[in-house]
């Protein structure tokens, strides 16, 4: 066990804890954090970048292994064109500020999302940060970007379709396990946990297939006040959650 593995742990025993492997997040509410401040709306999602190293240095300290952030999806794209650049902006400037960091942390870094309306430096930007973070083993962080659960689906299926016109493929050899290594997240288990700030309670497109059976805790506060304690907040609900899977509770021994 490393010596980071084994000071979370410690830290999660304290608080009584059970801890995701895989923990979703759908970071909302940016804009009426601002509004409410008389602040614009990019000021929002200038603060909600501050949020997430935080959320990612908490991931590290309580030995989360997978974090997949919610930052842009497939329908944001009908916001006006000066906040979407404004997002795209800042993909660019997290990525020019926080790979050091992110290196030194040991973090591997996955994008998922349709790479269809990137331009070709954010296609770059975005190989580069995930071959220089490949071989790290420490918390992985998946990025949705230009993500949307019924595109992803409707990709893997393509996918599918023309292995199976190539002959590569037969229609039998379709079941769920060849159905989750087409979609973007292949070889991720799926998240045992999915937070959405800002009160609102729907998926708005994110992990459709995956959250199948996530465990789903919805926080009061806007994406810009998430910290220690509301992250404490939302593992303490999980805590208490019984997993069924379509069973029943066991009996401990
Ligand atoms: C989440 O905050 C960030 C993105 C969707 C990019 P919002 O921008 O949706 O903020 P609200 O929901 O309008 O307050
Ligand atoms: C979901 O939030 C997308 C992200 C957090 C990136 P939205 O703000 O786009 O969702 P709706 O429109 O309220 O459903
Ligand atoms: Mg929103």
């Amino acid at each position: 066990m490393s010596m980071e593995t084994a000071i979370a742990e410690k830290a999660a025993d304290r608080a009584g804890l059970r801890i995701p492997a895989h923990l979703a997040v759908i970071m909302d509410g940016n804009g009426r954090w601002a509004k409410a401040r008389g602040k614009q709306r990019t000021e929002g999602h200038l603060e909600g970048v501050k949020a997430l190293r935080r959320l990612i240095s908490l991931c590290i300290r309580y030995g989360v292994e997978h974090v997949t952030v919610f930052s842009f999806s497939s329908e944001n794209w009908s916001r006006p064109r000066d906040e979407v650049n404004f997002i795209f902006g800042l993909l660019h400037r997290f990525v020019a500020s926080d790979l050091a960091t992110l290196l030194h942390n040991n973090v591997r870094v996955r994008i998922i999302g349709s790479r269809d309306g990137l331009d070709d430096g954010l296609r770059r930007l975005i190989d580069d940060v995930e071959v220089k973070t490949a071989l790290n083993t420490g918390l992985e962080l998946i990025v949705a970007f230009n993500y949307g659960g019924k595109s992803e689906i409707v990709e893997a299926s393509r996918r599918l379709a023309q292995a199976v016109a190539a002959g590569r493929m037969k229609p039998e050899d379709i079941d769920e396990a060849t159905f989750e290594r087409a979609l973007y997240t292949s070889g991720v288990p799926d998240p045992d946990l999915i937070i959405r700030t800002s009160g609102e309670q729907r998926f708005s497109n994110f992990l459709l297939w995956q959250g199948a059976y996530s465990e789903l805790v919805f926080i009061e506060e806007n994406w810009p006040d998430f910290g220690e304690e509301t992250f404490l907040r939302a593992l303490e609900e999980y805590s208490g959650r019984k997993r069924r899977f379509g069973g029943i509770e066991t009996r401990s021994p």
